[in-house]
């Protein structure tokens, strides 16, 4: 049964035919009930919990997640306990995620809902959409999960499946791209069980619907898949250009005085906001193994020799780092100046660190 229908060229929910829909429905949800990923956040519908594993979901594979979640929930087990933290824990708990605006935006909503909603979650998808770090997607997946509304989501996998599903061609992963897809998602969700629809869209998208080599003979959609009647499953989604990877090439000092080591708190705008790393410099300022003495970013610090740590290299978006380590002594502490600390090895283990930071002090 194929749910879509070609001839109609709106892009309206109208274009799901009804007997279409309830097939998809039922395939679905009848290949999640033994199909399903057990993941750790599947245990309960709690808002918080589910809300948690979502923005952590936002921009990190389902694995790392799995990592993090239960030592995050374990320190911080309800909303009011994380809207009572101090910032630096829960940047330090999120430490290796990435995207560390994610946290501080989880950080502040504890907060929101702590002071301005009781403690409770909003149950509309506008009142959702209402607190910081919370989109069109994480609204639509709490909503549904959490409080079994039937709100549509789209996300990388559940996207995929969909443009297949309908046989949808056009190039996907911009907002104007992505809202055919919404609209469909939107047609099909049930009014029963749309949490476990959606993750069921996922969880095909995933498992068996993959970007490629998509596991047609056993897709629980196959018979309902206009990509597949049509011969395009390989086609769709339509291939858009990849961003270029930029290359960028700097120097971390390692600078010991007196026991200590030297770190610096990342500024506004820069990557890693507000989390500590080693001094850096661009190699192309004159920060090579000699002269650093005179680089700006150690500016007053008069130091030795250098010594070579290793290189690290490190992916932030399409950027690649390549970082290259030196340690050396320093004369003098230098002034004292906000966002400039001098620590024992002890106080690194409980700094939040940049992850290149970490890999750092992982070498020393
Ligand atoms: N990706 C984003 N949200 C997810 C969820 N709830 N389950 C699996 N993968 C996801």
């Amino acid at each position: 049964m194929v749910f879509w229908n070609p001839k109609n060229t709106g892009l309206q929910g109208a274009r799901v035919k009804k007997a279409g829909k309830t097939a998809v429905v039922r395939a679905l949800l009848a290949w999640y009930g033994h199909a399903r990923r057990d993941l750790p956040w599947r245990r309960s519908q709690d808002p918080y919990r589910v809300w948690v594993s979502e923005i952590m979901l936002q921009q990190t594979q389902v694995e790392r997640v799995r990592d993090f979640y239960d030592r995050f929930l374990e320190r911080f087990p309800t909303v009011a306990a994380l809207a009572a933290a101090a910032e630096h824990d829960v940047l330090r708990l999120w430490e290796g995620l990435g995207y560390y605006r994610r946290a501080r935006q989880l950080h502040a909503a504890a907060k929101t809902i702590v002071a301005d909603h009781a403690g409770e979650f909003p149950r509309t998808v506008a009142g959702l959409r209402s607190l910081p770090g919370i989109g069109r997607y994480t609204a639509g997946a709490i909503a549904s999960i959490a409080f079994d509304l039937p709100e549509p989501i789209v996300e990388a996998n559940s996207r995929r499946v969909i443009a297949r599903l309908a046989g949808h061609e056009g190039p996907l992963g911009s907002a104007a791209g992505d809202e055919p897809i919404w609209e469909i998602a939107a047609a099909l969700v049930p009014q029963r069980h749309p949490g476990k629809f959606n993750q069921a869209l996922m969880d095909v998208g995933s498992l068996v619907c993959t970007p490629e080599r998509p596991l047609c003979g056993t897709c629980p959609l196959a018979a309902c898949c206009e990509a597949k009647r049509t011969g395009r499953v390989a086609e769709i989604p339509m291939k858009v250009a990849r961003r270029a990877v930029k290359e960028i090439h700097e120097t971390a000092v390692v600078v010991r005085r007196a026991g200590r080591v030297l770190v610096v708190r990342r500024g506004p705008g820069e990557w890693w906001e507000g989390l500590w790393d080693f001094p850096r410099v661009p190699k192309a300022a004159g920060a090579a193994r000699r002269g650093i003495e005179r680089s700006e970013v150690l500016g007053d610090l008069a130091c030795g020799a250098t010594r070579r740590l290793g290189t690290i290299t490190h992916t932030v978006t399409h950027h690649r780092i390549t970082l290259d380590v030196l340690a050396c002594e320093a004369d003098s502490a230098g002034r004292a100046k906000p966002g400039r600390r001098w620590v024992t090895a002890k106080a690194l283990a409980s700094l939040a660190m940049t992850s290149p930071g970490r890999r750092i002090v992982r070498m020393l």
